[in-house]
């Protein structure tokens, strides 16, 4: 008996086997990605080839980096996942003092109107000033918007389409700078200026060359994923706005928005029944495909739809009762991957929890392990596929010693993913170059407000260098470009 049951147990994991098998990729599939991404990112950097190209690689305006002399009161705004930030933040030097406040967007204004949104964020702004009592303040502000933008300037950028949950009317195509300057003025009488207006892989960036200067790529691995990295002007060839040789290296932070690698299709080879699914379902259908095989937003979901087919084959959850929790779209979070990937041991007890959220009944210990498994290659996919765009990034930059920094809740709270991005990127990078993965803390804040700074510092170079005055209002000047 014993080994006719065996038997029966290696029949059921064959099956699973065969419904999970395309999570498991070869290295080659994953050389294959780099060489696809590394072409786009060419692609994208071409003035000819841009349009075409699904990824962007958006110059961003931000030419260089923090050298710790940056100082000053700034506020900062917060704005791309499910909460929006105001921040105070005082520089002083290395010295960092942060005040922040998160305020709730609601689902019907991250799917209403432009107005509705700005407005909503003014209105923020304009308690924090309040409470923090600043009114009197002429404040710089430096805004993270996490959203593609076709930038025209430090402080004038153009929403090239909304991406992760938003899709507010009447904001694509326009410059959201000005959106938020008229918000303020219409709700608020807070006296600021928008000196700055960075990506959150970019403020990323920025927060950790504050203190490395090996750091020149930024990873965010959040609700979203993207990266940003520092390019030679030279090889930029959608940069037509002059150069300001005096106070500038030759170079560009570029925003690259990988997230939207695959919408061409050239992904397909590797994308899975769940990843087509999710795809269809979602708000931007056939857009951001490899944001969606990796991002806090959707890799819950993709193990949801995994468990819902092993559960209808009969293979999971057998007694489950199918109006539970489980069956509903967007409702297991990716916070219990990271919490179920963090059992140890067989008591599964995050396991357990997640379960009983779900309200999924009479689950066994034997159903516990394979929701594990699940998880476990889910997120070993999307860790190895960020991993692939790291080491394109590393390998073009090619140099000795490379510090990426990181932000997002998917990389802080999931146990896993740092270890296995460095495992698969020691195996993709050229011989020799070395790389270190480095948490960034609060990249999105920090970040926007020194890059205000340090765009404000070489702005006042400029004027003490070309003989301007000091007094002359700082909104009216161009920042350290020429159009
Ligand atoms: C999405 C956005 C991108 C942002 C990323 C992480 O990919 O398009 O701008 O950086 O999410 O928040």
């Amino acid at each position: 008996m014993p080994s006719t049951r065996s038997a029966e147990q290696l029949t059921k994991y064959e099956k699973i086997e065969s419904f999970v098998k395309g999570f498991k990729l070869s290295g080659s599939a994953y050389k294959r990605v780099m060489a696809l991404l590394h072409q786009e990112m060419i692609n994208g950097l071409k003035h000819h080839s841009q349009g075409g190209a699904d990824i962007k690689m958006f110059p961003t305006f931000v030419r260089s980096l923090p050298d710790g002399s940056e100082c000053g009161e700034f506020l900062a705004l917060d704005l791309g996942g499910t909460n929006f930030r105001v921040l105070l933040v005082r520089l002083q030097g290395h010295d960092v003092e942060i005040q922040s406040k998160t305020y709730l967007i609601p689902q019907r204004i991250m799917l209403g109107t432009g107005i509705q949104l700005f407005d909503h964020i003014a209105d923020c702004i304009g308690k924090f000033v309040v409470e923090h009592d600043l009114q009197n303040h002429q404040l710089p502000l430096g805004f993270t918007f996490s959203f593609p933008c076709q930038q025209e300037g430090l402080a004038k950028a153009r929403l090239s389409k909304w991406t992760k949950g938003f899709r507010c009317e009447g904001v694509v195509g326009k410059d959201i700078c000005q959106l938020l300057q008229e918000a303020l003025q219409r709700r608020t009488n807070c006296h600021v200026e928008i000196v700055a207006v960075v990506n959150d892989a970019v403020g990323t960036l920025m927060s950790a060359a504050h203190g490395d200067r090996n750091c020149e790529i930024g990873l965010i691995l959040g609700t979203g994923c993207n990266a940003c990295y520092m390019e030679g002007l030279d090889n930029v060839g959608t940069w037509k706005h002059g150069e300001d040789q005096d106070h500038h290296p030759r170079q560009v932070i570029i925003n690259t928005e990988w997230g939207a690698f695959g919408d061409n299709g050239c992904l397909d080879f590797m994308r899975t029944e769940y990843d087509h699914e999710l795809d269809t379902f979602s708000i931007n259908p056939a857009k951001q495909i490899m944001e969606k095989m990796i991002s806090g937003m959707y890799m819950g979901e993709i193990v949801r739809l995994v468990l819902v087919r092993l559960s209808h084959e009969n293979l999971l959850f057998t007694s489950a009762d199918r109006d539970c929790n489980l069956f509903e779209r967007g409702r297991f979070y990716t916070k219990y991957v990271s919490e179920i990937e963090s059992d140890t041991d067989e008591f599964f007890r995050n396991t357990k929890q997640v379960l009983d959220e779900l309200q999924v009944e009479n689950y066994t210990t034997e159903d516990c392990k394979v929701v594990k498994y699940v998880c476990t290659l889910v997120s070993a996919r999307a860790a190895f596929l960020a991993a692939a765009g790291l080491a394109t990034l590393i390998n073009r930059l090619n140099k000795q010693d490379m510090t990426i920094a990181v932000d997002g809740s998917l990389y802080r709270f999931h146990p896993r993913f740092h270890n296995l991005m460095c495992l698969k990127i020691k195996e993709l990078v050229k011989p020799g170059l070395k790389f270190k993965l480095s948490l960034s803390h609060d990249g999105s804040g920090k970040g926007a407000a020194l890059t205000a700074a340090v765009s404000l510092r070489l702005r006042n170079l400029k004027m003490t260098t070309s003989g301007e005055e000091n007094g002359k209002n700082l909104a009216t000047q161009t920042i350290s470009v020429k159009a």
